[in-house]
């Protein structure tokens, strides 16, 4: 039998160890996505953020678009990567539990395909704007969701 002293100190007992469960699984969910988001993530938008805009060199202005049709498609699976990685954060494994993140998610999916889309039409200037509207998305999850400690600390002087 047990005693309601015991009992109560068994609910107790409970209660941490739910809360140290909660800790523990949403940082091995922030863990996921951590690594979703250097091993998939970045690597496939780069293979957009790369291939689209100017660079200056020492000879001058240097395009960075695609000028053959497999550097175009490779563009394409770009964009197709960072939909599937993006498709990928929705799921239980990857998403927080606010609408907001499936939201975001919902919107870099949208931005991934108006890359491809893009890619897909040779349309210089509308890879590149697709391009800056995929860093946008990028820019307000990781406003809303990152933790503290990714936030990049202002420099001394700025403040
Ligand atoms: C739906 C939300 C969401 C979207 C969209 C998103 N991210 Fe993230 N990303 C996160 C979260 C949350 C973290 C922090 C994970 C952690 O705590 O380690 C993160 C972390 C990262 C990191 C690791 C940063 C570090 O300091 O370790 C990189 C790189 C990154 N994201 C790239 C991107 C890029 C590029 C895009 C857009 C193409 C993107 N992310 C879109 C949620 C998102």
């Amino acid at each position: 039998m047990i005693r309601p002293l015991n009992f109560i100190g068994l609910i107790h007992i409970l209660a941490l160890l739910a809360t140290g469960c909660g800790q523990s699984s949403e940082q091995a969910r922030l863990d996921r996505v951590h690594d979703l988001m250097t091993d998939k993530m970045e690597p496939a938008v780069e293979g957009i953020w790369d291939s689209a805009g100017w660079i200056v060199t020492e000879e001058g202005e240097e395009e960075l678009w695609p000028t053959t049709d497999e550097g175009w498609q490779r563009v394409i699976e770009s964009a197709e990567k960072v939909a599937e990685a993006a498709r990928a954060l929705q799921t239980s494994r990857y998403a927080a539990s606010e609408d907001d993140w499936n939201e975001i998610a919902d919107g870099l999916i949208g931005a991934a395909n108006r890359a491809k889309r893009a890619a897909a039409d040779r349309d210089k200037q509308e890879l590149f704007d697709a391009g800056g509207h995929l860093y946008r998305v990028c820019v307000a999850c990781h406003q809303r969701y990152m933790t503290e400690d990714h936030e990049v600390t202002v420099p001394e002087d700025a403040s």
